[in-house]
């Protein structure tokens, strides 16, 4: 189980983190229509379909796929985490959508759901915490049909970053953001940017007619059709967790072969960006700070 004390993993299981930042995300999302678009038809979703979420967290995803689905349809979602479900049912009766979506307590590599019972088994952002992602998907095969479709959402190496204010910044945030990746894989077993490989993986646990496509999330903080409000809600969001996180991210990034003084002057510029955004409220209408990050889906077909 990826389950671990003082883990990175284990932050982000956290119940406040998962509702907060799935929050924050939904209203990102709301203003790039096109994604729900993506998901439904990737995904195939349509009436009568059944749907299992696996490490379904407090649901959000869930909801998402729900709310694009036509008709009616069945979804479970699982996760080994009880808190989470609890939150994950009320949130869902919130919605209106507690007759169309159960919550199951339950392992990846041992999903309470019965053979060949979905038509579409997903997760989001789980393989990525997995120290044996293979043995899940093979586990998510099982509880397909025959013909039905496993797919994963998970972020890949594809992102970047631009700092028109210091591009030196920006080459230490890429060259130690693949040292933080290296030092996840050593420390903790675990791939962070697990997309890439998820095709061979699909390919090992049997699963045919593979597809990939890549959800691009383009963060300007100036974008003009998002809220100043919801940027500066999402940069205190992710400075806080940061603070929460940055000793484990410095031992990771020194492990995966950054020297600390690397990691000091990146951490400090990263904090002093962030509250000079956060803190001037003409700054987040001016500033063409540009990151962009990967989401990978992929899917396979069960033989
Ligand atoms: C990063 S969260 C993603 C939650 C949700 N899929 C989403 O996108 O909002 C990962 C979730 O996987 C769950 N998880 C971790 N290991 C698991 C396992 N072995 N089996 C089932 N769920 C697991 C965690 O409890 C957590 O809720």
């Amino acid at each position: 189980m990826a389950k671990k004390k003082g883990s990175i993993s284990t932050h982000a299981f956290k119940i406040q983190y998962l509702k907060r930042s799935r929050e924050l995300y939904r209203r990102y999302l709301a203003t790039r229509p096109w994604v729900g678009q993506l998901y439904k038809s990737f995904l195939g979703l349509r009436p009568g379909i059944r749907v299992v979420d696996v490490g379904c967290g407090t649901g959000d995803f869930t909801r998402y796929l729900a709310e694009l689905t036509p008709g009616n349809f069945k979804m479970i979602g699982v996760d080994t985490r009880a808190p989470s479900l609890r939150s994950a049912f009320s949130e869902t009766r919130k919605a209106g959508l507690a007759s169309k979506i159960s919550f199951r307590k339950g392992d990846a590599y041992n999903i309470p759901v019965q053979n060949g019972y979905a038509d579409l088994t997903c997760c989001r952002t789980l393989l990525m915490h997995l120290t044996d992602p293979l043995k899940a998907v093979k586990e998510m095969a099982r509880v397909t049909k025959p013909g039905g479709t496993v797919a994963a959402v998970e972020h890949g190496e594809a992102q970047s970053v631009f700092d028109p204010d210091d591009e030196r910044y920006a080459d230490l945030a890429k060259k130690l953001g693949d040292a933080y990746l290296k030092g996840i894989r050593k420390l903790e077993g675990k791939d962070y940017a697990i997309g890439d490989r998820l095709p061979t993986i699909f390919r090992k646990a049997g699963l045919i007619e593979l597809k990939a496509e890549v959800q691009a999330d383009p963060y300007l903080i100036c974008d003009a059709r998002r809220k100043p409000r919801d940027v500066k809600d999402e940069l205190m969001f992710y400075l806080q967790s940061y603070q929460e996180t940055k000793k484990l991210e410095r031992k990771a990034m020194i492990a995966g072969g950054a020297t600390r003084k690397q990691v000091v002057i990146l951490q400090r510029k990263y904090e002093t960006k962030m509250k000079d955004l956060i803190g001037h409220d003409e700054a987040i209408p001016k500033s063409t700070l540009f990151y962009v990050g990967g989401i990978y889906l992929i899917t396979g077909r069960t033989r």
